[in-house]
């Protein structure tokens, strides 16, 4: 077994609403964490679930958010960097002082970095040379040696991540670890949030939506709940513009239609990964929720619950409000906040660029206050 830590701050939500019972499994492990993590990686997982009141009030369910920004690289990422990177240990690919590979331009790269760093490993990125300058300094500053190169398709040789494989395969001791179609990222969510969600809510949970990026929390977090509650959990995927997945659900498998363009990052997908066939034909349906909607959830869970989150953790709470509302009153859904928006806030609070992407008009005028930047 993969999974190293242990329930730290878990069941926090319902501790105070349940009389003092035997300790189970689950509470000894609660008890068991209470103590000093030997390292940064043993500091990975184990975040609140997060009640966002607002929203359940106003629905009369109880919609859950798994603080995923509250990881030591401030994202759900970090999960899936430290199982990709002890699935390589573990299979002989990595060995002490070895070099890890990876394409990304996002979150996986700072959380490879944290992991990285933490175990003695170097870290080599590749991204599209049309990154953000700060993303590249960023991943340098955090000690990884970054090489932007043109954005071109998939299909071409010189794409990011072909070219990523290739750099570890030249090299000894060196793994590159594939994000996308390495299912020891679905792992990650098998073994530390589908348990943590189940344990936290003490199996009150109807249903599980999220986004995807390379779908490992969603295939993850849906084929551990679906197992434990033997199929009563429902897993409805949530999708932003431009992505397949919608469609591709809603029609059985049979379309795979690319409508628009999203302004939120990390998630979105042109194609079925590894890491979501297995666990496919599990999920029961799709939502597809729009910019302005999850621009507007953004602003609202600001004011509403003090909780400052990126676009697609804001898109996971829009999904997490219909799938309730659809569900009925008395639901618990579950959702996951990625990460925050730290390195969103020039444009998720700029006026000129919501007004480039024609979203100024999703922020009601009492939540104005917090468009801060020009
Ligand atoms: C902000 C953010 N949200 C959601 C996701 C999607 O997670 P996953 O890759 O597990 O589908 C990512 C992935 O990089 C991300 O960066």
């Amino acid at each position: 077994m993969l999974r190293q830590g242990v329930l730290r701050r878990g069941v926090r939500m319902f501790a105070t609403a349940v009389a003092p019972r035997e300790p189970s499994a689950h509470t000894i492990a609660v008890s068991k964490a209470q103590g000093i993590s030997n390292n940064l990686t043993e500091a990975i997982g184990n975040t609140p679930l997060i009640r966002l009141t607002h929203l359940s009030n106003e629905t009369g369910c109880n919609i859950l958010g798994k603080a995923e920004f509250m990881n030591p690289g401030g994202s759900i990422k970090d999960r899936a960097a430290l199982y990709v990177v002890l699935d390589a240990e573990e299979r002989g690919l990595l060995r002490p002082g070895g070099t890890v590979v990876e394409g990304t331009a996002g979150n996986t790269g700072i959380g490879l970095a944290h992991v990285c760093r933490s175990r003695g490993y170097k870290l080599v990125i590749y991204m599209p040379n049309t990154q953000s300058q700060g993303k590249i300094d960023l991943l340098r500053l955090l000690g990884a040696e970054v090489y932007p190169v043109p954005a071109v398709a998939f299909e071409n040789p010189e794409n990011y991540n072909h070219q990523a494989r290739r750099h570890a395969e030249a090299l000894d001791n060196a793994v590159w670890t594939n994000q996308f179609d390495n299912i020891a990222n679905r792992r990650a969510h098998i073994e530390t949030t589908g348990p943590e969600i189940w344990t936290q809510t003490e199996g009150k949970v109807d249903a599980f939506t999220c986004s995807t990026g390379t779908a490992g929390t969603f295939a993850g977090v849906t084929r551990y709940l679906k197992t434990v509650s033997d199929g009563r959990v429902k897993a409805i995927l949530a999708d932003p513009p431009g992505s397949v997945l919608y469609s591709y659900i809603t029609s059985g498998g049979k379309l795979t239609e690319r409508s628009g363009s999203s302004i939120t990052e990390g998630i979105g997908q042109g194609r079925v990964t590894d890491n979501l066939k297995q666990d496919i034909d599990l999920v029961d349906g799709a939502v597809s929720i729009s910019d302005a909607k999850s621009i507007n959830m953004v602003y609202r869970c600001l004011d509403e619950e003090g909780l400052y989150l990126g676009a697609s953790s804001a898109l996971n709470v829009v999904a997490a409000k219909e799938v309730a509302e659809k569900l009925g009153k008395g639901s618990t859904v579950v959702t996951v906040l990625a990460d925050g928006a730290y390195r969103y806030a020039d444009r998720l609070f700029s006026r000129k660029w919501l007004e480039s992407k024609n979203l100024l008009g999703a922020i009601p005028k009492h939540l104005e206050k917090y468009i801060v930047l020009p």
